[in-house]
């Protein structure tokens, strides 16, 4: 398995490294360029709430009662889910006491980032109460807020056991049947644990003889209902999703990493484990984790991880994102992999790894296996045989756990290989959500957020990604700390340092054509043939009018529909132009898509390309120099992308040896060209990954 994903990573590496269009080609197949590229200034329909407030980290969107709640340091934040900068949000403040902040200053944290309560917890505890907990200047407290008057209460609760000291580190949370299960590193020393408090029966992970993490900095968890497909009534599970230091054998296969390197791991506990009797009293008896490959594992920080299952337990999948570098350090890249939760579970149900005293080293364990199986949840067939609880597994099974958190095989993602792998670019978060279109197939549509405050969205189609467009959501760089998606509200919520954007999921009214809307692949969008318009299949849901249009899409492919419909619009208008000879004029022609390539047609049949006879073909025209009257004719210009042809301008030009226009006009189609000139580049240079 390392010797198939070895030459993909050698490949794409090679290709950032030794820059040159042939040695791309190996990864561009993986590697997308986002259709659209969206700045600032060019966004729609997006909305901004910005607090006294900073680091907006800590999302929980409420559906049912369409309120967005905000954790941010010092305060929360209730915000209408329908429009989060209607001015009628309502707002909590929780700092830590100035002696609270002086105190953790003494202990020599940082008092300009460290020291303020930062809410790293929030979430609906039961009908009435929302739970928070914030790091208060290194004091962690929790507190359950009434969600309808959105209050502190008068006494708050220790918030050692489930919140981080240090504002930065990983920090996963979830409020299970009134339990807490947190993940995170705990206490002034950093000690990671996963811990379930507030519960009768509360369980953390074991440290002695060996620990069951090391290091490790969390990313996410879900809960996954796992007994509601099972027949042989299973346990629901919670996974957890986090990078630690590798300890076991093979984990650097380079030599110069073996000790220090760091690995993505899939953890999972049972939501009935009571812990044991004896052995593991108070631990969890049902934890392991195992190894988390994307790409290639020495060089993969694990990001971002979301949770989407459409249909049930039993089609649960995980996207995850990744950073990847290298010892040289100069180069950004990132991949985004698949994982099915049935590959998770087949490798928590194949071999352990031990480690081997005599060797002093991780191997697989070959010895026989105790039974009940260690680490599995008490299920029907374990009932059965008198084992009701995990209180009542044997101390043989307890033992074992104890010595064998983890798998020896590592989970590798779907087909083996990343769905993308993109260079020059950080993601930090990603969110997805199932998008099904009106003819029936159900597309999984993700959200990626970068380090420097774009959102990529993309279609995962079959074994790749395509990204339909990236848009810049902040004007500041800033990392994009949170993204939750209301399929409800269609709306995407982004939370960063400086505030909290809401976005709509799609923008189809963007795409003008047929052939743009179907070019898009966006699954939200649809060309509605009687309209002549590229709207969100969400609209189309209503029947009242029983006379529904079909609407044209083609996410699967991205270029069949529109030959028929006449919806494509009429042609671009023919527009005149007449030049002196021996001036340079430019046609001006801007391609849309950056997947698109720019193809000129002369008289309808002969192709220009850039440097032949006086031509410069840029990215927003064609530069004609030195016109002679050869020159003169009908230019077309077409965008070329995906298989398709696309008439975006026509011009007819004349090439004259008598007096233009007027010197005025002139002089003023003079400016602009040279105005334009400077912008003018070459198409091969910035296009030559759609070549
Ligand atoms: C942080 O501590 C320094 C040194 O004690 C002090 O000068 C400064 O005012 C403090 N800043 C804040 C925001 O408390
Ligand atoms: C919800 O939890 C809070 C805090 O523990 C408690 O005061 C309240 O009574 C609970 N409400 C319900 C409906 O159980
Ligand atoms: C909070 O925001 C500041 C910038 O305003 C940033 O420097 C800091 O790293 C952020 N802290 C966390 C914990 O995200
Ligand atoms: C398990 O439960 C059954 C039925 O409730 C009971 O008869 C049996 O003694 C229990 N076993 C243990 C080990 O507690
Ligand atoms: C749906 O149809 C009803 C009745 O014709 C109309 O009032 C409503 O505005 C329509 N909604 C949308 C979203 O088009
Ligand atoms: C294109 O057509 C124009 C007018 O129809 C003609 O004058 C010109 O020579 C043609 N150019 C070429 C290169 O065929």
């Amino acid at each position: 398995m390392w010797g198939r994903l070895l030459p993909l990573l050698l490949s794409f590496f090679t290709a950032i490294a030794v820059p040159g269009p042939s040695l791309r080609r190996p990864s561009r197949e993986l590697d997308a360029t986002p259709r659209m590229t969206i700045p600032y200034e060019e966004l729609s329909g997006t909305r901004h709430f910005r607090g006294q407030a900073q680091n907006y980290s800590t999302l929980l969107l409420e559906e049912a009662s369409a309120r967005l709640l905000v954790g941010a340091r010092g305060a929360l934040f209730s915000l209408s889910a329908r429009d989060i900068g209607d001015g009628a949000h309502k707002e909590i403040h929780w700092e830590a006491s100035p002696e609270m902040q002086s105190k953790c200053h003494q202990k020599g944290k940082n008092n300009q980032t460290e020291c303020f309560n930062h809410v790293r917890f929030l979430q609906r505890l039961n009908a009435t109460h929302l739970y928070a907990c914030g790091t208060h200047a290194f004091q962690p407290l929790c507190a359950a807020i009434d969600a309808e008057t959105f209050t502190l209460p008068t006494s708050f609760e220790e918030g050692k056991e489930k919140c981080p000291y240090d504002p930065a580190r990983g920090f996963t949370g979830l409020i299970i049947d009134g339990g807490l299960y947190t993940a995170t590193r705990y206490e002034f020393r950093s000690i990671p644990d996963i811990r379930r408090s507030r519960h009768p029966h509360s369980l953390r992970t074991e440290e002695a003889p060996m620990h069951w993490l090391n290091d490790a900095e969390f990313v996410f968890s879900v809960l996954v209902r796992e007994s509601k497909a099972s027949a042989g009534g299973d346990d629901d599970k919670v996974y957890y999703f986090f990078t630690e230091r590798a300890a076991e054998e093979g984990a650097g296969s380079f030599p110069q990493s073996r000790n220090s390197h760091r690995v993505a791991r899939v953890a999972r506990v049972c939501k009935g484990d009571l812990g044991g009797k004896k052995i593991l009293q108070k631990k969890w008896t049902s934890f392991l984790k195992a190894r988390l490959i994307c790409h290639i594992p020495q060089y993969e920080t694990l990001r971002g991880v979301c949770s989407l299952d459409a249909d049930g337990p039993a089609r649960t999948h995980f996207y995850a994102a990744f950073t990847l570098t290298t010892q040289w350090k100069t180069l950004e890249a990132s991949a985004i992999c698949r994982y099915d939760l049935a590959e998770v579970q087949a490798v928590f149900a194949g071999p352990y790894m031990e480690y081997q005293d005599g060797a002093r080293r991780w191997g697989r364990y070959e010895g026989g296996v105790p039974e009940p199986r260690p680490g599995s949840c008490i299920t029907d067939s374990l009932r059965s045989r008198g084992y009701n609880s995990s209180q009542d597994l044997p101390s043989l099974v307890l033992d074992f756990v104890k010595l064998h958190p983890l798998m020896a095989r590592p989970v590798v993602p779907t087909r083996g290989r990343p769905l993308l792998l993109k260079r020059n670019v950080r993601y930090t978060h990603l969110t997805g959500t199932p998008v099904t279109t009106p003819a029936g197939p159900t597309y999984d549509l993700l959200f990626l957020g970068t380090a420097d405050g774009w959102i990529h969205k993309a279609v995962v189609l079959g074994s790749g990604m395509h990204i339909i467009e990236e848009m810049q959501v902040f004007r500041e760089p800033q990392s994009v700390e949170n993204l939750v998606v209301s399929p409800m509200q269609h709306s995407l919520y982004v939370g960063a340092t400086s505030g909290v954007i809401q976005l709509p999921l799609s923008s189809c009214s963007r795409y003008r054509s047929c052939y743009d809307c179907i070019l898009a692949r966006d699954p939200y969008c649809g060309w509605n043939p009687s309209t002549h318009a590229c709207i969100a299949t969400t609209t189309q849901a209503n029947r009242s009018q029983g006379r529904r249009t079909t609407l044209i899409q083609d996410v699967e492919r991205g270029n069949r529909g529109c030959e028929s419909s006449r919806g494509t619009g009429p042609p671009p208008p023919l527009k005149t132009r007449s030049v002196l000879r021996g001036d340079d004029v430019l046609l001006p022609c801007d391609q849309p898509s950056n997947l698109a390539r720019a193809l000129w047609l002369l008289n309808g049949s002969m192709g220009l390309s850039d440097g032949q006879d006086g031509y410069r073909v840029g990215v927003d025209g064609l530069l004609v120099t030195d016109t002679q009257p050869e020159h003169s004719g009908n230019y077309g210009c077409y965008a070329e992308e995906n298989g398709l042809r696309i008439l975006l301008a026509a011009y007819s030009l004349t090439s004259n040896n008598g007096v233009p226009a007027g010197p005025c006009s002139f002089a003023e189609e003079l400016s602009r060209i040279l105005e334009k000139r400077k912008h003018t580049q070459l198409v091969e240079q910035l296009d030559e990954s759609s070549v």
